[in-house]
């Protein structure tokens, strides 16, 4: 069974794909209110969800757990949850930006069947005019998901060298199993041997478009505009001297091609920070660039731009406190 924390774009995204396509789901939001009860598809089909939960009972060890919520989310969840896993389901950790591995590993422990996921499927969570909650798949992507440890999952050492050295295709069956329930819900879902590389990548991606689209009150494709150039490309250079003091071999050019090219892509959206600051959400921007100036901060590089950024949405966000507590 698929069980799915949270009611956002994403996590009904991967409830409605897993109706859609016959997979035993259960979809746990914060509030019922607000979680969508129907999505549209691609095609324009509308497929009806089934009526969120809100109490789980134990898990078993085949179930999977997806946690598609903010990373400043994740604690309070996992907390919640930490009764309901006692036989190891795997969770699977969907979110933008860095330290969810961190905040579940300290919580659920260093040899929990952990899974790292991105994702670049395109979601829109949406009231419509009669006032229900629907949720519209904007774009086709895939899905990477790796594990930080796959011994964790049983895999022996000798059989992890091998998985990660790419010779054998043969993932423990713990892992496997949990990567086929995800793809046929939501494909296509592919196995990372490298998610960390993955997760560093994408985060080049958000740390660019996600707040000059905020702050700019841009859709994606306005972030290719050259009065964007010196911007666009001073992140990706302090991205990849930070990224690369961490034993990553990334090129500032590619990266750079790759935040273009994505927000090429997804050029019609507005990115998830522009959402969140347009609803008056607290954004994701610290575990996107101010993740950055952190790791950053401990190799000893300067980081302007990504501070310049980080301080302009939260003087943002700190203007909806001022208007919620007058
Ligand atoms: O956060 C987002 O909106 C997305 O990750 C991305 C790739 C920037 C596209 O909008």
């Amino acid at each position: 069974m698929l069980y799915i924390v949270g009611g956002g774009a994403i996590g009904s995204l991967v409830a409605a794909g897993a109706q859609k396509h016959g997979v035993p789901y259960q979809q746990y939001p914060r509030n019922v209110k607000h979680c969508p009860s129907s999505a549209v598809w691609l095609n324009g089909e509308i497929v009806t969800l089934q009526p969120a939960c809100s109490m789980p009972s134990v898990l078993q060890a085949d179930d999977v757990v997806v946690l598609p919520l903010k990373v400043y989310q994740l604690s309070q969840a996992l907390h919640f949850w930490l009764p309901y896993l006692v036989n190891q389901p795997t969770v699977v950790l969907l979110h933008n930006g860095m330290g969810g591995a961190e905040i579940a590993n300290d919580i659920l422990g260093p040899d929990y069947p952990l899974l790292l996921a991105t994702t670049s499927h395109g979601a829109l969570k949406k009231e419509t005019e009669n006032g229900s909650v629907i949720v519209e798949y904007t774009g086709k992507g895939e899905t990477q998901m790796g594990a930080l440890d796959v011994q964790a999952f049983g895999c022996s050492n000798k059989t992890s060298s091998i998985l990660t050295s790419k010779l054998c295709s043969k993932l423990p069956s713990k892992l496997s199993s949990a990567i086929s329930l995800l793809s046929a819900a939501l494909p296509p879902t592919h196995y990372c041997d490298d998610i960390q590389k993955a997760l560093w990548s994408k985060l080049a991606v958000n740390a660019v478009i996600n707040p000059l689209t905020a702050i700019n009150n841009i859709q994606n494709k306005h972030i290719l505009d050259s009065q964007f150039d010196k911007q666009r490309q001073a992140i990706c250079s302090e991205f990849t001297a930070t990224a690369n003091a961490y034993g990553f071999s990334f090129c500032e050019k590619q990266v750079h091609e790759r935040v273009m090219a994505v927000a090429k892509a997804t050029g019609e959206n507005y990115s998830s920070m522009h959402q969140d600051i347009v609803n008056k959400r607290p954004s994701e921007i610290g575990a996107i660039n101010g993740y950055l100036i952190e790791r950053a901060k401990q190799k000893g590089i300067a980081t302007p731009i990504n501070t310049l950024l980080t301080q302009q949405i939260k003087e943002i966000e700190a203007q909806f406190n001022t208007n919620i507590s007058m």
